[in-house]
């Protein structure tokens, strides 16, 4: 058998499928590409050719090429073929204005097969229903999907756009290593075991935190990266054990000047690259008025639906279950549905059912009919505590009121998820980008189970100034230099000013009880590093996968990574995590347990 090589022949391609147009007409081209749908029309056969641009349809024309024709007769889905012809006008009535393409066509006087395609697993089609599992395991075809392909290529353009604009702003892209130690940002660590140090161990960055800080230290002044992160924690739609950081650092700047930058970046790479239309300064709000009014520190606020406090109103009420809570110094809070009045008994139980996912213990409501209050704990309300209910929570005919009774956690927890259901449920929210900051978080939260003060960001975020004298006994009182950005209801950034001085630092290190040989073996080197002339600095890092998810409408980061792992971790497509051989276990000096 003798093989030949004569992979593309004499054929050299002169445009992508979809910038074919009208300006080509009547000229010779040649294209190359996977056979989409074909169609035999009473003997002429006409075939969807298909790139990463999109499709254009060629035809095999028998009284043009008797030969060509013949042969696509055998062309199946997903062949790869080259083509050469001439762009003529579609017929009349053929055109499709929904293409770029549509008004043309290209006439195949020379057809060359260079490649063919087994049965496909599914249809290379946008609207084709099949389950995430078959798409991830085959996830080279579903990214020829032009639906697919299209937030790839957006990924591309945001990517160098944002380059661009941090690089004119003076930011210096610097890479930092994967092969490190141990970075605080709350996740487990992806772990690597040493070859040539038997029983050490590089742990897989969870960000470039300490590394930036440094480059600060070292002067660089401004620095940028799109850099990988890993974490090893539960996943989520908007959530990869690996994924994708804009991270930033700077020297000499307040928070002001952070947020400002990082406003101008998210406004060019929404224009330029989207083109959406984006309005700065974004809104502001402190972490305590977030959490006040919408029960979370990543309000969504594209619709309203805000919780109210009426702990006061129900504290000497006659219903059991809001009093205690009231008296023990709980919260019972609730939000107004306006025109809600209309859910069913079914809806309002498995609403119920939704909160206790949360912890809530029950959801009471009031439906308001007429002047007719329908619910089972208007009973034990008096007539002054109804007109104070009423007033509070502005209600009026056809609204339905929610409360939750608990501590804040839960209240907050389970009517800020309530909210985003009902705001879906009632098609309450707005098809446009609402970014916000939220400022002014804790600096520390306390962990019952561990029976400790954590940092709520890492350790090595600056105290505000006026808190520090809270610092050794009040930690519940410090607030600190942070701030989150928010887009429509997700987390898609945060950062902080750092901690430039050693004895701030060490006091940080003291209320989260942290010793110092552990900090000194932990992060020594930037520890060390703060006493050589460390300007002050700060930064922040952007969620690029959440960002580009949200700007491209997908519901999970999983539509905007091109090879991500499922919910579980693995990697469907090339099987990973998989077992190693054990001469490599060996090599590492490691043996499995299990
Ligand atoms: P933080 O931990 O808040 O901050 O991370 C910054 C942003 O990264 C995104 N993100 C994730 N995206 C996908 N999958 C994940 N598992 C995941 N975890 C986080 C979020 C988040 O807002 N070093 C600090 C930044 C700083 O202080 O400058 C940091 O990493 O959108
Ligand atoms: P019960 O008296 O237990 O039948 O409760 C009356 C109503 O109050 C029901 O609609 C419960 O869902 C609701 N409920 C019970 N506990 C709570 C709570 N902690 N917070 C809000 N509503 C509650």
């Amino acid at each position: 058998m003798s093989l030949t090589l004569d992979i593309l022949g004499s054929l050299k391609r002169t445009h992508y499928c979809a910038t074919v147009t009208e300006a080509e007409m009547g000229k010779e081209v040649v294209l190359m590409g996977w056979v989409g749908r074909r169609r035999d029309h009473g003997g002429v056969i006409f075939v969807d050719l298909r790139d990463r641009t999109g499709v254009v349809q060629v035809v095999f024309d028998p009284k043009i090429s008797e030969e060509c024709h013949a042969r696509a007769d055998h062309l199946r889905a997903e062949w790869v073929i080259a083509v050469k012809g001439k762009v003529r006008p579609r017929p009349k009535g053929m055109e499709n204005p929904k293409l770029k393409t549509g008004y043309i066509e290209v006439a195949v006087t020379e057809l060359k097969v260079l490649n063919k395609s087994l049965s496909l697993p599914f249809q290379i089609e946008d609207y084709v229903d099949v389950g995430e599992a078959t798409r991830l395991k085959y996830r080279y075809l579903d990214l020829r999907r032009p639906s697919v392909a299209k937030n790839f290529i957006l990924r591309h353009q945001a990517a160098q756009a944002v380059r661009q604009f941090l690089s004119q702003n003076g930011f210096l892209e610097i890479e930092t290593p994967f092969l490190t130690k141990s970075t605080p940002e709350g996740a487990r660590d992806f772990l690597v075991p040493s070859r040539l140090h038997p029983g050490k161990f590089y742990a897989l960055p969870q960000s470039p935190q300490l590394f930036k800080q440094l480059l600060m230290i070292s002067g660089f002044d401004r620095y940028f990266q799109i850099v990988k992160c890993f974490r090893d924690e539960d996943l989520r739609a908007d959530r990869q054990p690996e994924f994708t950081q804009i991270d930033m650092e700077m020297s000499f700047v307040t928070e002001e000047d952070v947020m400002a930058i990082s406003e101008a970046l998210v406004q060019e790479l929404c224009q330029r690259v989207f083109g959406y239309r984006v309005d700065i300064p974004f809104r502001r709000l402190s972490y305590d008025e977030a959490m006040a009014r919408y029960g979370t520190d990543r309000p969504d606020l594209r619709f309203g639906l805000e919780l109210k406090d009426v702990t006061e109103i129900v504290k000497e009420s006659n219903f059991k279950v809001f009093a205690s809570v009231a008296q023990k110094g709980g919260l019972v809070k609730a939000l107004n549905a306006k025109g809600g009045a209309g859910l069913s008994r079914k809806e309002i139980d498995d609403l119920t059912k939704f909160v206790g996912e949360f912890g809530a213990k029950g959801l009471a409501w009031i439906k308001v009919r007429g002047s007719d209050w329908q619910s089972p704990i208007v009973k034990f309300f008096t007539e002054g505590e109804k007109t104070a209910l009423a007033e509070r929570l502005q209600m009026e005919d056809g609204d339905i009121v929610f409360f939750v009774a608990d501590e804040p956690e839960i209240v907050h927890e389970a009517l800020a998820n309530l909210r985003v259901e009902l705001g879906k449920k009632l098609s309450l929210i707005k098809d446009k980008l609402c970014f916000c900051w939220v400022t002014d978080f804790p600096m520390f939260e306390y962990d019952p189970d561990e029976a400790r003060w954590e940092t709520v960001h890492h350790p090595f975020t600056m105290p505000k100034e006026e808190d520090l004298k809270y610092l050794p006994d009040a930690p519940e009182k410090v607030k600190s230099h942070s701030y989150d950005i928010v887009l429509n209801g997700v987390e898609i950034g945060g950062g902080s000013i750092r901690i430039h001085r050693t004895d701030i630092q060490q006091l940080v290190f003291e209320v989260i009880k942290l010793p110092q040989e552990e900090a000194r073996e932990k992060f020594g080197f930037l520890l060390e590093a703060l006493n050589y002339g460390a300007p002050p600095h700060g930064g922040i890092a952007f969620g690029f996968d959440r960002l580009i998810m949200l700007l491209c409408g997908c519901e999970s980061i999983r539509g905007v990574i091109a090879f991500p792992k499922t919910q579980k971790g693995t990697c469907l497509l090339t099987d990973a995590p998989s077992e190693v051989k054990k001469g490599q276990l060996e090599e590492l000096s490691l043996r499995i347990k299990i």
